[in-house]
Formats: structure tokens, sequence, C-alpha cells
């Protein structure tokens, strides 16, 4: 019995290669609409792990340039997480 692969794109959010292929046969033509639709770069890596790779499959599929496709993609602070205790006065370092 030959079984199907499945390709998780976003480990974070479970997020496979599969889902993303249905939301652009659906009509998504956006990326940052794929990205708020499968929550894809919402996980604890803030997308450190899956954004480019979703990104390209999206711009394979769609025929966009990456370019186009990371156009409104914003990566926002902090870059690398930052431990907690920097954010509480009172705590030594
Ligand atoms: S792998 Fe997608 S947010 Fe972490």
């Amino acid at each position: 019995m030959k079984r199907g692969s499945v390709t998780v794109v976003c480990r974070c959010n479970d997020v496979t290669e599969e889902e993303i292929a249905k939301a652009i046969e659906m009509g998504v033509d956006d990326f940052e609409l794929l990205r708020r639709y499968l929550r894809l770069g919402f996980g604890p890596c803030q997308g450190r792990s899956c954004i480019m790779v979703a990104a390209r499959i999206f711009s394979r599929a769609t025929g966009k340039s990456m370019d186009e496709v990371l156009s409104n993609y914003r990566i926002r602070p902090p870059i690398l997480p930052v431990p907690a205790k920097y954010f509480v006065r009172g705590v030594e370092r």
C-alpha cells in the first residue's frame, strides 16, 4: 500500500503544502492574504522557518516573482526572541 506524503510547510501551525495549494485554487491571489488565512508566520518562530518556503510555493503556483510576492510582507520586531526578563524592572540581568 502506497501512502501519500504530506509536506508540512509551517511546523508551528501545522500548515501543509496541500493547504496552500487549495487556498490558491480557491482564489487567494495575494501572499499577505494567504498568510493571514492560514496563519503562516503567526507561530512562535514568527515565520523564520516557513515564510520563504511558503512564498516560493506561492510564487511558483501563481507565476508571480518573489519580489512581487513579498512586496507587502513586513518583518515586525523583535527580530529575534527576547527573554521577558529584559522587559521587567528590578530584575538583575
Ligand atoms: S514555522 Fe511557521 S510560524 Fe513557525
